[in-house]
């Protein structure tokens, strides 16, 4: 990545409490104008890692560098960041207006310059008319965005954002989801996002980076993720996958590599970046990747009885169990032929080697 497309660099950066190592050897670069997730389970060290960006964590190793240079010496206040912190910190009892414009007042700026700014940032959360209202009279969604104007109100080039719609209910969440990417394009800022929704990060994020016990995991685009987990943290952190433990048997052409599985399953799948020709492999083929079939459909796939159906609204889950006795599930959308298909049915499972990633990790 050319060093001006950089917005803020991680460099090897390390953080220990005590015995725990929040983060170990963590490095990755953020885009200018990007919106990049942080993704991972409670604990795996997304706060300490965007509270080391603005500054009210330090590192114990390593360096972070926004638009080029060093902040470790700067406070958050000298740093060209923003924080929404993961439990809103506004004042309950002030109108919205006071809410936005308290940083402005602390730093002693024009009255009448920041007047104007406190009105741009309601603007852009669309709260203009709720200048005078207390914030203990507003929702939790305007609340939310009093929080994202305060933050917005001082221009900054790299916003953090920790979980700033966790506590809120899934349509309104889904409304704010929507609102912030349009926000970020409007501002061309970086966004730098956390979260612990894999739904949420894929919808919203040019790029994530997936953590795990303070380790990155993996850094790629929402398809990259999806289609090419990196391990096997991944694949079963992000979506819903059959893993199938196997054995590489041998190369094949156009980056595919024959395996075996359980029972003499043969399979063929994207073979793993490096390493070896034979040894254990993890077989990941995503649920819905996987084809139903009813019995009696054309002669591709494997023979399989449906041990569960589960209805899920929009789609169907049908785990099923092959003649040698491996489970497998399927994700369906709710229509025909699957819908039609119920628990005790024989029928085919088919599916693409392109779909199927093998994983040595
Ligand atoms: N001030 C602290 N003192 C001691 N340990 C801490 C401190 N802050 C965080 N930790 C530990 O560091 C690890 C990472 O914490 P962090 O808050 O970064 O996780 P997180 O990914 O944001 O989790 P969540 O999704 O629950 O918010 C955890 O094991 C946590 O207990
Ligand atoms: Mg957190």
């Amino acid at each position: 990545m050319a060093a001006e497309a950089v917005a803020v660099s991680i460099r090897k950066v390390g953080k220990r409490f005590g015995n725990v190592a929040a983060l170990d050897d963590v490095s990755l670069d953020i885009r200018r104008g990007e919106f990049f997730s942080l993704l991972g389970p409670s604990g795996c060290g997304k706060t300490t890692l965007l509270r080391s960006i603005g500054g009210f964590e330090a590192p114990t190793e390593g360096d972070i560098l926004i638009e080029g240079r060093s902040v470790l010496h700067l406070a958050p206040y000298e740093r060209p960041t923003n924080m929404i912190f993961q439990h809103l910190a506004l004042f309950p009892h002030l109108g919205v207006r006071e809410n936005v414009g308290f940083g402005l007042r602390m730093k002693g700026a024009d009255r009448a310059a920041s007047a104007r700014r406190v009105e741009e940032a309601l603007r852009l959360v669309r709260l203009e008319d709720y200048g005078e209202r207390r914030v203990d009279q507003l929702s939790g969604g305007q609340r939310q965005r009093v929080a994202m104007a305060r933050a917005l109100v001082n221009d900054p080039a790299v916003l953090l954002l920790d979980e700033p719609l966790g506590a809120l209910d899934l349509q309104l969440r889904l409304q704010m989801q929507e609102e912030l990417r349009r926000l970020q394009r409007q501002l061309g800022a970086t966004f730098v996002f956390v979260t612990h929704d894999q739904g949420e990060a894929m919808a919203m994020s040019d790029r994530i980076a997936v953590m795990n016990a303070g380790r990155l995991q993996q850094v790629g685009t929402p398809a990259e993720i999806y289609e090419r987990p990196a391990n096997r943290f991944v694949a079963t952190f992000v979506g819903h996958a059959n893993m199938i433990e196997a054995r590489l048997t041998g190369r094949a052409a156009e980056g595919l590599a024959e395996a075996e599985g359980p029972a003499g399953l043969r399979l063929r799948g994207i073979a793993p970046p490096h390493g070896a020709t034979d040894g254990g492999v993890l077989a990941v083929l995503r649920y819905e990747k996987l084809r139903i079939l009813p019995h009696g459909a054309d002669g591709e796939g494997i023979g399989a009885t449906v041990v569960e159906k589960t209805y899920m609204g929009s789609s169907l889950r049908f785990a099923c169990r092959t003649g040698a006795g491996a489970t497998m599930t399927a994700d369906t959308p709710n229509a025909m032929p699957q819908r039609d298909i119920g628990e005790g049915d024989m029928v085919r499972l088919a599916w693409s080697p392109e779909d199927v990633v093998l994983l040595t990790d």
